[in-house]
């Protein structure tokens, strides 16, 4: 009826919520999930927080990063954030049951792209890059008993990874000899994918490719998790208005100016602000 007609818009245009969506990671590696959020939202506001001044996360305990990532998400949805994006491997490894049970938002985590990786493998032989932290996880250990049961499935762990590129470090010598060491073993194992298991290898995934050669592909998880931040959004009736120019708030626990100079390295010109948490 005309009636229930009305309703259905009343209650679609209720339903759009202008918040920002909170997004974190130990630093720029949650750009590379930014970018794809803001090619499939594009009307999303986003609250980006680096925590630089605890980066490495790979480097930490499972229990300092679940702490840690427990009050970066309550420093985030205190500022207004109506979902939560946990746009690093690491933390959702050691704290994202934590973070749902905790938060009162939905919550959006990374998780290493082995099952696409198992359904792309014609060798099955699939290598893994990660931190450290990720790396021994029983989140991985379980993805991998879950979906590539069948390949053998090579994981190493790339302590200087985040650290060089935080640096800066997004295609000189020293990046490029690390990542020669990371993905030689790989390499001679014959692996035909390589799944980037950290968001900060994205942004350095041209060199990735160029090292693997063409006949191995690379990974990257960053459009499935900007999909299923849409889906969540969804369920929950949190899209924002189709008419909202959108904008992404940069906030560091480190330097400001260390973080807009990486940004504009990064292509992505950004004003940081100072987060205290
Ligand atoms: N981008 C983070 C990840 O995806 C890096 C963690 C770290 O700081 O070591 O794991």
């Amino acid at each position: 009826t005309q009636h229930s007609g009305l309703r259905t818009q009343d209650s679609a245009l209720a339903m759009a919520d202008p918040r920002p969506v909170g997004l974190f990671d130990s630093g720029v590696g949650g750009l590379s999930v930014l970018r794809e959020v803001g090619v499939l939202l594009p009307r999303e506001d986003v609250l980006y927080l680096a925590d630089t001044a605890w980066c490495p996360y790979g480097q930490r305990s499972v229990e300092e990063i679940c702490q840690r990532s427990l009050q970066v998400g309550r420093w985030l949805l205190a500022r207004g954030a109506k979902a939560l994006v946990v746009a690093c491997n690491t933390a959702s490894a050691a704290a994202l049951d934590t973070l749902r049970a905790q938060l009162e938002v939905p919550v959006v985590g990374m998780e290493p792209a082995v099952k696409p990786a198992a359904a792309l493998t014609r060798s099955g032989r699939i290598g893994v890059l990660a931190t450290p932290r990720t790396a021994e996880s029983e989140r991985l250990a379980r993805l991998i008993q879950r979906y590539a049961r069948e390949a053998r499935v090579f994981v190493q762990e790339c302590a200087e990874l985040v650290p060089l590129i935080e640096q800066g470090e997004l295609g000189g010598p020293r990046l490029e000899a690390a990542l020669g060491r990371y993905l030689e073993p790989l390499l001679a194992q014959q692996v035909d994918v390589v799944v980037l298991g950290c968001t900060h290898y994205p942004l350095v995934q041209a060199r990735i490719q160029a090292l693997c050669g063409p006949e191995v592909q690379v990974v990257n998880p960053a459009p499935a998790v900007a999909r299923q931040l849409a889906r969540v959004l969804d369920q929950h009736g949190l899209r924002a208005p189709d008419t909202q120019p959108s904008q992404v708030d940069w906030w560091t626990t480190g330097s400001p100016a260390q973080l807009g100079q990486l940004l504009a390295a990064l292509g992505h010109p950004g004003r940081p602000s100072q987060a205290a948490v």
